[in-house]
């Protein structure tokens, strides 16, 4: 690592570029990063054209096109610099690969521009990985965590890497799975039914609210599911996570306690669960405690007749 405008910066992803690459553009050694990569070594996208959301690094526009062989990446990011940032990798490091990747300059919310639009739209597959925590600062996520753990949220300071990790609560809250953090991925679902029915989806998601609601939110959009992929990780310490915590208080004593299951361990076998609670305090009391959880790759096909959420 090392500082620019006294931000930390990650060592440029070429080996000879002096060019840096925001903080928080994924590395391709994050656990994250490798689960994606292993779901999409699995998703069959050779001759396939792909459309990622939120590109970050362009690790996985480098790894789809000269790994997976997929015909052609576009992708776009929330972050303006991000595309700029995968189209340089991809200059430096498979100069004969450049072609078939076209960077949607942004900023792009989802697919909020017509290139975005039109280019998902030509997709075969699409894939995001995107955040499922609500930003600490979004008021509607902090009355309810206030109400549920009578406690503010940890805010701290922002940092660069905040978008990487949450998203605006309140501005998804027309979406029914919101609640469980999926708002922003049932916003590109609801998106990706008008804009790209034809379109397989591969999301690298936490499992976190359990596998099985994951499941239910994909279905909903009328996704049958596959899972390509899977790991249990250790919970990034940046990410504040008592989103769940409050998830699981809110729940108890409501029914639905057991259909959506806050999933974090304490060990990396996944033998000792956690509830979110415990989790949370751990991690409160020290940044470097042994939480993990699930992550996994799941694959959607899209099925005929679905037109949105059916919950
Ligand atoms: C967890 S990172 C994943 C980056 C990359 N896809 C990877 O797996 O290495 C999430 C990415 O999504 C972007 N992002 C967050 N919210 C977004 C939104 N509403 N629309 C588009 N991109 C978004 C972030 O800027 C970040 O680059």
């Amino acid at each position: 690592m090392h500082l620019v405008n006294d931000r930390p910066v990650r060592a440029p992803l070429g080996a000879d570029s002096p060019e840096p690459v925001p903080s928080y553009a994924f590395d391709p050694a994050d656990p994250w990063t490798q689960v994606f990569q292993a779901g999409l070594r699995r998703a069959g996208l050779r001759g396939r054209r792909v459309y990622e959301v939120g590109v970050g690094s362009g690790a996985n526009v480098l790894f789809m096109l000269r790994e997976c062989d997929a015909s052609r990446v576009a992708g776009s990011d929330l972050d303006r610099r991000l595309p700029e940032v995968a189209h340089s990798l991809l200059a430096r490091t498979a100069p004969e690969l450049a072609d078939r990747f076209r960077p949607v300059h942004g900023p792009v919310n989802l697919l909020d521009v017509h290139e975005a639009v039109t280019e998902a739209a030509a997709a075969d597959v699409v894939v995001a990985c995107l955040p499922q925590v609500p930003d600490p600062y979004d008021p509607l996520y902090d009355r309810f965590r206030t109400a549920q753990l009578r406690t503010a949220a940890h805010r701290g300071d922002p940092g660069e890497d905040h978008v990487a990790h949450y998203y605006p609560w309140t501005a998804f809250n027309d979406q029914p799975f919101n609640s469980v953090g999926m708002g922003l991925i049932e916003a590109l679902l609801t998106r990706l039914k008008t804009v790209a029915p034809q379109a397989e989806v591969v999301l690298n998601l936490g499992c976190r609210i359990g596998k099985a609601t994951l499941v239910q939110v994909l279905r909903s959009y009328g996704y049958r599911t596959e899972e390509l992929a899977s790991r249990i990780v250790r919970q990034h310490a940046g990410t504040d996570i008592s989103f769940f915590a409050a998830l699981e208080n809110a729940m108890r004593g409501t029914g639905y306690e057991h259909d959506v299951r806050c999933e974090f361990y304490a060990d990396p076998q996944g033998r000792t669960r956690l509830s979110a609670r415990e989790a949370t305090s751990l991690l409160d009391a020290d940044p470097s405690a042994p939480v993990y959880h699930e992550i996994c790759v799941l694959r959607g096909h899209p099925q005929a007749a679905a037109t949105g959420a059916t919950r």
